[in-house]
Parts: structure tokens; C-alpha cells; sequence
């Protein structure tokens, strides 16, 4: 199968090469060429980090191949194979399965191309060079702080039912987000301030594949069905903007947000544009701020230090072990928001205009 893949792929390229058409191949004029690979278009985030990094490595005068696989595992494998086989000088990779690459990360190593991993993590290979991406854990644990804060909870108050959901278990990341958010809510679920009606307080149980909403949304139905009749649920959880849009469909579905059952206090992450919104509806509460724009801007340092000898600059090497190596890599800043702040946050950053909120 793989044999016939690169077959394909060779075939394919002396076509492209025939025609003239040598986009994201290196050699022609002498520019070096990048890779990237991104997940999906389907979450507005990862279209901004694409968009943003290939613009940035024009810029320093690389050829750009992006691709993105739509959350299809063997897609982004394919992709990557074909980068290796155009000969491109370095892969940047946002996965999909964290742990699906070892392979094709193998080839990579072969042909001697090096490898930077985007804000997620890419496991059990020892040919990940780097690694970019934001303080995960602290996600969770800004996440946690919102709902203790919103809450009173530091103040004794309670008990206050939650429902939990976790990112995609082929994340390493969720579990970053899931560990910091535990560590500020676990001991109030513990005291009896917090209380899981559902009962499904593990990570297992809470795990969403693939960050999907509409699998999130589909097991709030489920839990509101089976746990919430004649009982308030306060506080959603939810470590990703995609899921907490899920969720309060789902809740809307049953009468939430309007009459006398407001809407529960729902976290999330991305600052999406629909999640923005949904803020500024009131229907969403908080959310948390990666920038992109800044995200990019390292990885494409990360990139060009690595291909001009140098060493680029991290601030961690001791967190992000992928199960073969530990991963050095930069963290950067993640930043609360809800209605209070966006408009400093994002808008006067310039991420989104006045008008794209309307
Ligand atoms: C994670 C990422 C989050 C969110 C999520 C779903 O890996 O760190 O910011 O984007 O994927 O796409």
C-alpha cells in the first residue's frame, strides 16, 4: 500500500514537474521549501495558523506547501509521505493523531528533513526537532480559575452541578488542558461544592474524538436526558470552542438560556469567531485567547533557525515528553477571556475587527 502511495505520488510530481508546475517542490529557483501540515479546515483556528505561517515564510523567501487532511488520519499521512517525496527542507505538523506519524516521521528522518511540531504534540518518534505551542496545562488551570472565580467557590459556595468534557483522546494536548482544569476544580468535586450528576468524572468518559461538537453535543443530550430532569446544571466544562458551541445547542434544545433556566456558565478555548459571538450573545461565557499570529511567528523562527544551523530559541525542556524524546519546545502565553475583556484582548490587538463581531 505504501509502495503503491509513493508510486502514486512519484508519478504524480514528474507530471506536476512536466507541466511546469513546481509549487512547493524545492530546487526550481533555488528557494528552499516548507511543509506544513495542518489538521483540518473545519475549526476556523487552524485555518488562521496555515494562513498565517505560510504567509510568513513567503515572506523569508520559502516556497509554501500547506495541506490539510479534514481530521482524516491516512490523509495527513498521504500528505506528508508526498511532502517527503516533493523533497521538501522541513515539516511543520499540527496532527491529527499524535500518535499515528511514527512512521511516516521515520521516512522524514531518512531523507534527513527535519521535523517541528505545531501546538500539538507529536508522539513516540525521536525525529520531532521541536516543538511550538502554548502553556497547555496553565489552559486548564485558567479555565478551572474561570469557573472557581464565577462560581464563589473559593468562598464556600455550593454545591453547584457540572458536566465535564475532555478533548480528543489521540490529543496529547487534552490531556494538558483536562490535568490544569482538574487541579482547580477535582477538590471542589471532592468537597461536594462541585457535583457530577452524571457521574462521569473521567477522562475517558468526559473524552470527545477529534474535538468533534456534534459528538459533544449529541452525549449532552444523552447526560441531560438520563440526569437532569427537574434539576439546574450550572457549569459546563468544556476545554475547546468548537465542543462548548456543541454543548449549548444542546442545551438550548431543552429550554436553557431562556423562561427561568439560564443558561450554565460554559468555558472553552480558541477565541473563535462564532464563539465570540456567542459570547457576546450571552450564551457562551468564557473562552481562551492563543494567538496565532504569535504561535506562527515561533514556529517559523523555529524553522528558519533550524535550517540555517542555528539554535532556536525554547523556553522549555523538561515538560513535553513524546514517549521517545523529551521535546524541546517554546510555550507561550495563553489569555483568559469572556465579555469583560474581548474587546482589549482581541479587538484592540487587531485579531478581529469591530465589524467581524457584529
Ligand atoms: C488542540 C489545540 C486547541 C484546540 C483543539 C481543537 O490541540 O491545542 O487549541 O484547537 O486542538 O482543535
Amino acid at each position: 500500500m505504501k509502495k503503491m502511495l509513493v508510486l502514486v505520488s512519484i508519478i504524480v510530481l514528474s507530471l506536476m514537474t512536466a507541466c511546469g508546475n513546481s509549487e512547493g517542490a524545492s530546487g526550481g529557483e533555488g528557494k528552499k521549501s516548507v511543509g506544513i501540515a495542518m489538521p483540518t479546515k473545519s475549526s476556523e483556528r487552524w485555518v488562521k495558523d496555515g494562513e498565517n505561517m505560510a504567509a510568513e515564510f513567503e515572506e523569508l523567501g520559502y516556497k509554501v506547501d500547506l495541506q490539510y487532511a479534514e481530521d482524516v488520519v491516512e490523509n495527513q499521512i498521504s500528505q506528508i509521505e508526498n511532502m517527503i517525496t516533493k523533497g521538501v527542507d522541513i515539516l511543520v505538523i499540527a496532527s491529527i493523531d499524535g500518535e499515528a506519524l511514527t512512521d511516516v516521521l521515520n521516512q522524514a528522518k531518512n531523507q534527513e528533513i527535519p521535523v517541528i511540531a505545531y501546538d500539538r504534540l507529536i508522539m513516540n518518534s525521536d525525529h520531532v526537532s521541536y516543538y511550538a505551542t502554548f502553556d497547555n496545562f496553565q489552559v486548564g488551570v485558567q479555565q478551572g480559575e474561570y469557573i472557581e472565580k464565577e462560581l464563589g467557590l473559593k468562598d464556600g459556595k455550593g454545591p453547584f452541578n457540572i458536566e465535564l468534557f475532555a478533548g480528543s483522546p489521540d490529543d496529547n494536548n487534552a490531556y494538558f488542558f483536562w490535568d490544569g482544569a482538574m487541579s482547580i476544580l477535582q477538590p471542589y468535586i471532592d468537597k461536594g461544592q462541585l457535583v457530577v450528576q452524571s457521574g462521569q468524572t473521567k477522562f475517558e468518559q468526559a473524552a470527545t474524538l477529534r474535538w468533534s461538537g456534534s459528538k459533544a453535543q449529541e452525549r449532552m443530550d444523552n447526560i441531560l436526558s438520563a440526569h437532569y430532569s427537574g434539576k439546574q446544571l450550572d457549569v459546563i466544562y468544556s476545554p475547546f470552542d468548537g465542543i462548548s458551541r456543541g454543548v449549548i445547542s444542546s442545551l438550548k434544545a431543552v429550554g436553557y438560556g431562556s423562561g427561568n433556566k439560564p443558561m450554565p456558565i460554559v468555558t472553552g478555548q480558541d477565541a473563535e469567531l462564532a464563539s465570540i459571538k456567542s459570547i457576546i450573545a450571552g450564551e457562551q461565557t468564557q473562552t481562551i485567547f492563543k494567538d496565532t499570529r504569535s504561535l506562527a511567528e515561533k514556529a517559523v523562527q523555529m524553522a528558519d533557525a533550524v535550517l540555517k544551523g542555528e539554535e532556536p530559541e525554547v523556553n522549555d525542556k523538561e515538560t513535553y515528553d513524546n514517549g521517545s524524546k523529551v521535546v524541546p519546545a517554546y510555550l507561550l502565553e495563553p489569555i483568559p477571556v469572556d465579555i469583560d475583556n474581548y474587546k482589549e484582548v482581541l479587538v484592540e490587538s487587531g485579531y478581529y475587527t469591530e465589524d467581524q463581531l457584529k
